[in-house]
């Protein structure tokens, strides 16, 4: 079964050894070459309450909530539909306006977060439509959804959630696909995506080739008390998600904010013990993540940069690169969050730390 160890120390290492086969599996029976398009069998509404939707809520809670960002801001993208991304134990206390327009998705590995279950009855309460975009099939949520999309990555085990987070965003990227093939997206760029998404089980494989480079960044730096991750855009949420991992299984502390803001804060945490991870890949906006980089190296902080293969500047620049492959900038997140899985796990077990099993924490947080 998919929950045996194998030869890997670790759920966590496993499960995130398995992501260009999750991946994959996310995908599978989902693209349309010839409509440029995807499709989804359980989504349970007509083309036409489909078209008449002119707003999501994607509601979530811990890493899933990182991957909803991501779905933010691909959605926008792709389909200029406004999005929400709200945290599912905020959003099932407030009274925001959603209207017969507005539709919501709850985003989790489990289907059975105690706030995510109880966000979700709260809108299908009030008549919304209501789909799950859930891992564990027969789960709470997937059951009371009135549809959803399932992940079909296997059995997570280990606490910090990894496959399920890129199963999560594959999935948020063909959603944004579908609804952006049904208003303004072009035939030509409906497979252009398509044509991306296909090769990203290889691009992920590639990735995984840094994990002995990672291991000596997280050899130099398993002390720090203090790091901070920085990225823009698409690598924003998963900045947040990078300092998340490290947090939960390290017990180091950890932020992400999204990269030009740490002029605004962060900055003044900078010194020469607290490295800064920077996700600096290819990219319309690469040479304003330069300039922040730029600005730590020069308040003597060390900085990780996570970059393209092919960028023959970045190592003059940060003290170590770990080097993913290039893709279309909106789906970087699938590559560029999985040395920082790698980093935290790595930090983690030279510090001693239980991985799979974190103090303090569950995997499936049933209560409120
Ligand atoms: C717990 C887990 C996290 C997970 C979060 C949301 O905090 O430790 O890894 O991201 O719950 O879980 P869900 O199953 O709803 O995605």
């Amino acid at each position: 079964t998919d929950i045996e160890l194998g030869d890997y120390a670790h759920y966590m290492l496993k499960e995130i050894f398995e992501q260009p086969n999750s991946i994959e599996n996310a995908m599978r029976g989902r693209l349309d070459e010839d409509e440029a398009t995807a499709k989804f069998g359980g989504l349970n509404l007509s083309s036409q309450q489909l078209r008449h939707i002119d707003r999501i809520v994607l509601t979530a809670c811990g890493t899933s909530w990182h991957a909803a960002m991501v779905g933010e801001y691909l959605i926008e993208e792709f389909a200029r539909i406004p999005v929400e991304v709200e945290y599912a134990s905020e959003l099932r206390y407030r009274n925001p306006p959603l209207n017969d327009r507005t539709m919501i998705f709850a985003i989790t590995q489990s289907g059975e977060t105690a706030d995510t279950l109880a966000a979700m009855r709260e809108c299908k309460r009030k008549g919304h439509p209501t789909l799950a975009i859930c891992n564990v099939v027969g789960s709470s949520i997937a059951r009371e959804a009135d549809g959803g999309v399932y992940l079909h990555a296997g059995s997570e085990v280990g606490v910090a959630s990894t496959k399920a987070f890129t199963s999560q965003v594959t999935v948020l990227t063909l959603l944004a696909l579908f609804f952006g093939r049904m208003r303004h997206m072009s035939w030509q760029a409906g497979r252009n995506i398509i044509r991306e998404l296909r090769t990203m089980p290889e691009h992920v494989e590639r990735t995984l080739k840094c994990h002995d480079v990672v291991q000596e960044i997280a050899d130099k730096y398993h002390r720090c008390s203090n790091f901070l991750y920085l990225g823009r855009l698409y690598n924003f949420p998963v900045a947040l998600e990078g300092a998340l991992k490290l947090k939960e299984i390290s017990y180091i502390h950890a932020e992400g904010y999204p990269a030009a803001e740490m002029k605004h804060g962060p900055l003044a945490l900078v010194d020469e013990n607290t490295p800064s991870v920077f996700i600096v890949p290819k990219g319309g906006i690469y040479p304003k993540v330069i300039s922040n980089l730029e600005e730590v190296k020069a308040r003597k902080g060390p900085v990780i940069a996570i970059a393209c293969e092919g960028d023959d500047r970045i190592a003059d620049l940060a003290d170590d690169v770990i080097y993913v492959p290039e893709t279309d900038e909106c789906l970087q997140p699938l590559v560029t969050s999985i040395p920082l899985q790698l980093l935290a796990y790595h930090i983690a077990l030279l510090r001693g730390c239980n991985v799979d099993r974190p103090r303090n924490l569950a995997k499936s947080v049933t209560v409120e």
